[in-house]
């Protein structure tokens, strides 16, 4: 193990291969112990793990997972767009286990406000694509569109203005707001309550007031003070904005250059990049899949794997692992390891599907792999699973040249083979 942590190098990212909810939470919490500060770039609450926190199990959508560990500084970068009292409930949730996160928590300047308001438009344009456009693209509902639009037109209300008006420039963002209401009202018949708005940024400013400030901060963490920053990838990369199945996907750059990108850091400071990938595959919200399973053994995967959204509770699809996905977020990101997760969900397989390149049709062409019917749940050594499981795995790392370091044997902390 401490090899392996001593090769990730100073700035690790954690960066997911699919459409989301592959699990990143658990290699986070493991590698959080041995880096110095967890910094979260992009996204906004549409993001969800489940933290428990003194035996409590809690969905947290904007804290890192990494949050938990003590004396650690918590980055929220420049990349995020932050629903204000989704972050107060969270920082709330904590100081009542009795963890206070505000004083090494820092914000950055840059990053955006989702007013309560942009959820509404996200729902109204929700029904205006399935009128109109020919389907939805069933979005989490929390604003998360509006608020990079905000952001790519240049209207949008930052951290940093926030700051500015409570140290006596309110009448300017006031405004602000004022005008954008303005628009909403007249361009998607939103009616916003200024009101409630206004009170919703004070009470975020009087307890995160004191944490904004400019990312330059991480160059000092990392290049003065010597600190090994861990950065937690939000989303997934099937689901960027450039380079995802568009326009089925979020609103931000979820690959690791576009986790470099939201924090400020120069391309060439990170040194490593876990790519997390399940040992099947899921999806929320519509949007191609070529290696769903809609009938039984979609079902067999839901239930075994448990695949129910943390954010919305929506079932997940389910379907086969796609090596071609695998390959191409392997290129994107420039993996450096792979954290395969729940290889114990394939257990009573008797058979396993690979989907390796699509057909003209569209239809998937696939590679059969044999299945182990054992379980693995819980194991921790590589040599201790059945030799079909170790071939499976085999297979992932042949086929795409990165080592699979990581592999999930369970919904434990301690369910994880570290090679
Ligand atoms: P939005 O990010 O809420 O606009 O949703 C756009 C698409 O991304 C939808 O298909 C969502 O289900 C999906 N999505 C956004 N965040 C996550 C996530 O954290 N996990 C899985 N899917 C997500």
């Amino acid at each position: 193990m401490k090899n392996l942590l001593d090769s990730l190098g100073p700035v690790c990212a954690v960066i997911g291969a699919q459409w989301g909810d592959e699990g990143k939470g658990k290699i986070i919490d493991i590698l959080a112990e041995h880096f110095d500060v967890i910094a979260r770039a992009c996204g906004g609450a549409n993001a969800g793990h489940t933290i428990v926190v003194k035996g409590k199990k809690h969905v947290f959508h904007l804290l890192p997972a990494g949050s938990l560990h003590e004396g650690k500084p918590v980055i929220l970068g420049s990349g995020m767009v932050i629903h204000l009292p989704t972050l107060l409930e969270e920082i709330r949730t904590l100081k009542e286990a009795g963890i206070d996160i505000v004083p090494r928590l820092l914000i950055s300047e840059g990053a955006h406000i989702v007013l309560e308001y942009y959820k509404e438009i996200d729902g109204v344009m929700e029904e205006w694509r399935a009128k109109e456009k020919g389907g939805k693209i069933g979005t989490t509902k929390r604003g998360i569109g509006p608020a990079y639009m905000e952001k790519a037109a240049r209207t949008g209300i930052r951290m940093g203005d926030l700051k500015r008006a409570f140290a006596g420039a309110a009448g300017d963002l006031k405004s602000m707001l004022r005008w954008k209401a303005d628009i909403a009202q007249r361009q998607y018949g939103v009616t916003v309550d200024l009101d409630a708005e206004w009170d919703a940024l004070k009470q975020a400013h009087d307890v995160i007031g004191g944490c904004i400030g400019p990312m330059t901060i991480l160059f000092k963490l990392l290049h003065v003070d010597g600190k090994r920053i861990l950065i937690e990838g939000a989303q997934a990369t099937l689901l960027d904005l450039d380079h995802g199945t568009y326009p089925y996907v979020t609103s931000s750059q979820t690959t690791a250059a576009g986790a470099l990108q939201g924090l400020g850091l120069p391309p060439r400071v990170l040194t490593s990049c876990i790519g997390v990938a399940k040992a099947y595959c899921t999806r929320v919200g519509e949007g191609t899949f070529a290696t769903e399973e809609t009938g039984k053994i979609g079902e067999r995967l839901r239930e075994r794997g448990g695949e129910y959204g943390a954010t919305t509770g929506r079932p997940r699809r389910c379907g086969w692992l796609s090596l071609q996905d695998l390959v191409f977020s392997a290129l994107i990101n420039g993996f450096t390891h792979w954290n395969i997760t729940k290889l114990d969900v394939l257990d009573e397989e008797g058979e396993i599907p690979v989907g390796i390149a699509p057909k003209e049709d569209g239809a998937m062409n696939y590679q059969k792999l044999a299945g182990w019917k054992a379980s693995t749940k819980g194991m921790r050594s590589f040599k201790d699973l059945p030799p079909n499981a170790r071939k499976y795995v085999e297979f992932i790392e042949e086929r795409t040249h990165i080592p699979a370091s990581f592999i999930g044997t369970g919904p434990g902390r301690e369910d994880m083979i570290v090679r």
